[in-house]
């Protein structure tokens, strides 16, 4: 039976993943704050540690898939907090299970990263070269520094975007896939709180997707299952956008 870990398993696109994966036979571990299989804090090192131990023993060290969905919006109560959750609670899980999934059947992973990652000048920050650099405590500071919510979360969505297509080589060479999907707006308790805050509530609003709606969870982790799925076998280092078209409006003569 194929085994998947997947994180922010609680919630929204997390718990969608979970239950399509479920359906189509997999055996999935869950990790989150609660409510899961493994409880575990992503925004710590000793957080994360913990959680890749405990995800090690419970897939007796051979595993096919990983998606990691857990992540923090804008809203968080910190920006070095968004950081160390949506940047390195995903690349160190990436790397602390890398061995157990070159063990695996036909291993894939997805990192859920966001069609903010494309907002402009995101390369050009120092907290974005030190996450890059996998210098957790200074891209934490830059973070603070920063004191911008909103660039710290479009700023490590665009890190975990070239986290992954970097890792398409040296995981490809061990027969594993890794692809990022960019989801736009997707009704889940993050959007709503994101919706009900004075900074973002406007603007959330306002901008709509040239579909005319936002997306279910479960149209987001549809992509997933495929991209976790054989069917999707030579997809690899890439980010597929599931946006209803947001990317396509905003950066359409760029791909
Ligand atoms: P959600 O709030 O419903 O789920 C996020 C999950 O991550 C929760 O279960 C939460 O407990 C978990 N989590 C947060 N911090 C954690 C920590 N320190 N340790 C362990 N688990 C932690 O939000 P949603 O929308 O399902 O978000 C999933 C991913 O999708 C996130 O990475 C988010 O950035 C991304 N995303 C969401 C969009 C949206 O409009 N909802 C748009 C684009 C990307």
């Amino acid at each position: 039976m194929t085994v998947t870990v997947v994180t922010g398993s609680a919630s929204g696109i997390g718990a969608a993943v979970c239950k399509q994966l479920a359906k189509a036979g997999h055996r999935v571990i869950g990790i989150d704050r609660q409510n899961a299989d493994i409880v575990a804090d992503l925004s710590t090192a000793a957080g994360r540690k913990a959680a890749v131990e405990a995800a090690l023993a419970a897939c007796d060290g051979v595993l096919d898939g990983l998606v990691c969905c857990a992540g923090l919006g804008p809203t968080a109560p910190s920006s070095s907090v968004i950081v160390g959750v949506n940047y390195f609670g995903m690349t160190e899980l990436v790397e602390g299970l890398e061995d157990a999934l070159a063990r695996g059947s036909k291993p894939a992973v997805v990192l859920i990263g966001s069609v903010a990652s494309v907002h402009p000048g995101m390369d050009k920050l120092p907290m974005v070269s030190a996450m890059l650099a996998g210098d957790e405590a200074g891209a934490l500071a830059q973070a603070d520094a920063m004191a911008m919510p909103q660039a710290a979360y479009a700023g490590s969505k665009y890190a975990v975007t070239v986290f992954a297509r970097r890792k398409a080589v040296p995981l490809g060479a061990r027969g594993i896939r890794i692809n990022v999907v960019a989801p736009g707006a997707v009704e889940t308790p993050l959007l709503d709180a994101s919706r009900a805050d004075p900074r973002y509530g406007e603007a959330i609003r306002n901008f709509v997707a040239p579909i005319g709606r936002n997306s279910a969870p479960d149209e987001i982790a549809n992509v997933v299952s495929f991209l976790q799925s054989e069917q999707a076998s030579f997809v690899h280092g890439t980010v597929v956008f599931v946006d209803g078209g947001m990317d396509g409006m905003s950066r359409s003569d760029r791909f």
